[in-house]
């Protein structure tokens, strides 16, 4: 007899495209973000910032505030200090003030708050408050910072006497001084990885919904991780977590930026608590430009030691990471700068050693991970940027650099010289998929012609791994809460199932995609589950999605527990079919007698079964939960390609063609998978050539809107020709998969930057910084120097 099994790509299974079930409601205008939720009796609150980067309050008086109609509320630090809530611990051990009471640390930071009865009154209260400050000089970098006489912008902290957050260091010392000892050629590169925003469409807000009959606090707000909120809501208000429900209804988009706890959250939920009445924040959208979540701000001193004929010797590495006022975004304890020491993983590279400095500036807080795994962005960054020094310096080829370099096939699992142990990979593979494309052996030769007629062509390559899905429980952990996943799912009678995680997806199609792993696992059709995240009252406990942690570990939950549902409908079916367990084979969406495969049930009677014929003494019900703690990180690997022409006039340069390959290991839906790499390779685009905010000399953020932020419309941004021929299964994934998300915009920004570089080959130009601005371009064209991108520092 043939086999019965269902047909996987038409049941919805994995390596099926199937359609963004989400989309359905989205493109209809049918979502509910939070800014949708209306409840009877809400209230809105608006936040005074301040307009300074650096000054001492000499007094707040709000009297006029609380004196316009429809005012309810005016929260300033003081009453904040007398519930003991004027400051709040942040995910990475430091606090931060929610409303100011001693001084002001950045420009934008929250002073006070009113509530009204509509946001428009609630504004113009906001103005009616007047602060009298004393300025105090601003501190805009990191030699500025470190400077003997800077002034403490920490004061508040008994033990701080300067602007260090924090001294850390990983590696072998001693033995990369012996391989620098030993080098035949030192290559030595300073560069900044500049401030960037994440800046989702839909800024951050909250609904705060405090109900004194029950003592229920429900919460609707923009959060990535939903659970540890409530943890965060219970320890800080001391409120009892059951009483506490934290939802994440639609998310506009989070790229990190919706991770850290803002004041904003706070506020609402304290003064809903004051009020009993729900209260409403939604940030506008320089609020979250100046105030929220930026990343990077990072300065790099590398170094390779190197043999003549191109082989690494070793790899030195010091970092200064600008954390504005507050250490706020989430790192793994262990690790003080995120996972920077993720650089040069897929290189094997004998030894290597990283310091990594932390400091405080009158900036906003800064660090969080914006589509990266922590500091991955940054530390694949630099490496790539010094790999291609590296081969220059040696006069060597870029992509023979690499090559020669890579961590070979047959070399996994590999321990980094930093540590970690990557899982698989075809590195040189995917390079020379690469190359195929892109024609590298033609594009060079017509390089090398064009620049005789004084066109100046570049081509840039990146490669990139990323350590994807913190945890393990054993080292990562956020504020000692272990890093693990969750999924919960319940099969009804009829066979249709309904799926928890405790992952909250924000635009990347969870809801499509774990049920096509239902799907695979179970021969359930994807159509008939139902996927809910971000309620932390239905959902089960998990860490939230950030770090394209998703499909390494929820994604691998949601395969966990299908395997459990599946082994009790083994019983089910060995009962129906009045044989033994062991006389039971399974094929998708079937159990079948072995000696008889005519004879079968299919997933959907087992599931009838389950509350209507099971056997005695068997528990009923379909369901079941699985927590999930990966063994290892999953490592995708990535090869980006860029060719670019700069005009020498202007210093406008063009993308010609960029090709990308991505091998994340199993594709759950190749059209999802497409579509993250396509984003992330929009946001390397707009990170490289156009995004710039900064702080000017007096600690004014430039760039707090979208006329100076910019973000490519399909205008500006570059076709991409994406490969996928490249498939390493991940080896302790249960269905083989790695992350994706983040990929393209990690290994992304340094292909372009790479490209333009390459153009200008034979000018001694070994850096521009980004954004590589043309006049940045020019400038380094007409008098043949780097270019940085350093933010000013007063001369006066
Ligand atoms: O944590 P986050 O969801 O941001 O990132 P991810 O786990 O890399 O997944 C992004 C999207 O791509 C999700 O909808 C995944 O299910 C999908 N994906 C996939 O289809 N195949 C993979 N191997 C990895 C991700």
């Amino acid at each position: 007899m043939t086999s019965q099994a269902l047909d996987e790509i038409k049941i919805g299974g994995l390596g099926s495209s199937r359609k963004r079930v989400e989309d359905d409601r989205f493109i209809r205008g049918k979502g509910n973000y939070t800014d949708d939720v209306v409840l009877p009796g809400m209230l809105h609150m608006e936040i005074l910032r301040s307009p300074l980067p650096h000054a001492r309050i000499k007094s707040i008086d709000a009297s006029k505030a609380w004196e316009i109609p429809g005012v309810h509320l005016v929260l300033t630090g003081e009453m904040m200090a007398t519930r003991n809530l004027a400051w709040m611990p942040t995910l990475s051990y430091d606090t931060q003030a929610v409303l100011a009471t001693d001084k002001v640390r950045f420009q934008g930071q929250e002073v006070a708050c009113v509530i009204a009865d509509d946001p428009y009154i609630a504004k113009d209260a906001c103005e009616a408050i007047e602060v009298d400050y004393e300025p105090l000089p601003p501190i805009v970098n990191p030699w500025q910072a470190l400077a003997p006489d800077a002034p403490v912008i920490r004061d508040d902290k008994v033990s701080q006497a300067d602007n260090v957050v924090y001294n850390w260091e990983v590696g072998d010392k001693a033995g990369t001084d012996r391989a620098f000892a030993q080098a035949d050629v030192i290559s030595k590169l300073e560069l900044h990885y500049p401030r960037s925003h994440p800046s989702p469409i839909e800024c951050c807000g909250s609904v705060a919904d405090f109900n004194r009959a029950t003592s229920k606090l429900t919460v609707y707000m923009t959060t990535q991780a939903p659970h540890i909120i409530r943890a965060a809501v219970a320890m800080v208000a001391e409120l009892p977590e059951q009483m506490i429900r934290i939802i994440s209804p639609d998310i506009g988009g989070g790229f990190g930026n919706k991770v850290p706890i803002y004041p904003g959250y706070v506020c609402s939920i304290l003064a809903s608590i004051l009020l009993e009445r729900p209260v409403k924040w939604i940030e506008d959208k320089t609020g979250n430009l100046i105030s929220t979540g930026f990343a990077r701000d990072i300065y790099l001193k590398g170094e390779m030691a190197l043999r003549r004929d191109g082989k690494i010797l070793g790899v030195r590495m010091h970092t200064d990471a600008d954390h504005g006022a507050f250490f706020s975004d989430a790192q793994p304890s262990k690790f003080k700068i995120g996972l920077m020491h993720s650089a040069f993983a897929a290189y094997d590279v004998p030894v290597a050693h990283l310091t990594a400095r932390g400091l405080y500036t009158n900036k906003a807080p800064g660090g969080v991970a914006y589509r990266c795994s922590f500091r991955v962005t940054e530390a694949m960054f630099f490496q790539e940027r010094m790999v291609q020094a590296a081969a220059d310096d040696l006069g060597m080829d870029q992509a023979e650099f690499r090559r020669m370099n890579f961590v070979k096939d047959d070399d996994f699992p590999h321990r980094t010289p930093f540590g970690f142990l990557t899982d698989s990979g075809q590195y040189a593979k995917c390079l020379d998929v690469g190359l195929a494309a892109i024609g590298y052996e033609n594009f060079r030769k017509e390089q090398a012609e064009a620049r005789e007629r004084g066109r100046l062509l570049g081509l840039g390559i990146s490669t990139m791994t990323e350590p994807l899905g913190a945890g393990n429980s054993r080292e990562y952990d956020i504020l000692g809460i272990k890093m693990f996943d969750s999924a919960d799912l319940k099969v009804h009678m009829t066979g249709k199932a309904i799926l928890r995680t405790g992952a909250r997806g924000q635009g990347q199609g969870h809801e499509t995609t774990w049920a096509q792993i239902v799907a695979h696992e179970l021969g359930i059709p994807a159509d008939d589950v139902t996927v809910e995240e971000g309620d932390t009252d239905t959902a089960p406990f998990g860490m939230g999605t950030y770090a394209s942690r998703s499909t390494p570990v929820a994604g691998a939950a949601v395969a966990m527990v299908s395997r459990k549902i599946r082994a009790k409908a083994r019983k089910l079916a060995a009962h129906l079919l009045e044989v033994s367990e062991e006389d039971i084979e399974w094929e998708l969406g079937r159990f079948y007698v072995r000696s008889s495969p005519g004879r079968g049930v299919t997933i959907q009677e087992c599931a009838m079964a389950a509350y209507s014929n099971m056997p005695d003494g068997m528990e009923p019900g379909l369901e079941n939960t699985a927590y999930y703690d990966p063994p290892n990180l999953t490592w995708p690997f990535a090869v980006y390609i860029v060719t670019v022409e700069v005009d020498p006039e202007t210093g406008v340069w063009d993308v010609l063609r960029m090709v990308a390959v991505d091998d994340c290991g199993v594709r759950i839906n190749p059209m999802i998978v497409e579509g993250q790499i396509m984003g992330g390779l929009t946001e390397a685009y707009a990170m490289s050539s156009m995004q710039f905010i900064t702080f000017d000399a007096d600690g004014n953020c430039v760039g707090s809107n979208y006329m100076d932020y910019l973000l490519p419309s399909a205008w500006e941004t570059p076709g991409y020709e994406l490969h996928s021929e490249v498939v390493t299964p991940c080896p302790h994934h249960p269905i083989g998969a790695k992350g994706i998300g983040e990929c393209a915009a990690v290994g992304g920004p340094a292909a372009f930057v790479n490209a333009v570089i390459d153009a200008l080959t034979g000018t001694g130009v070994r850096n521009i910084d980004m954004p590589v601005l043309p006049d940045r371009v020019w400038e380094a064209i007409t008098y043949r120097r780097d270019v940085s991108g350093a933010p000013p520092v007063r001369q006066d």
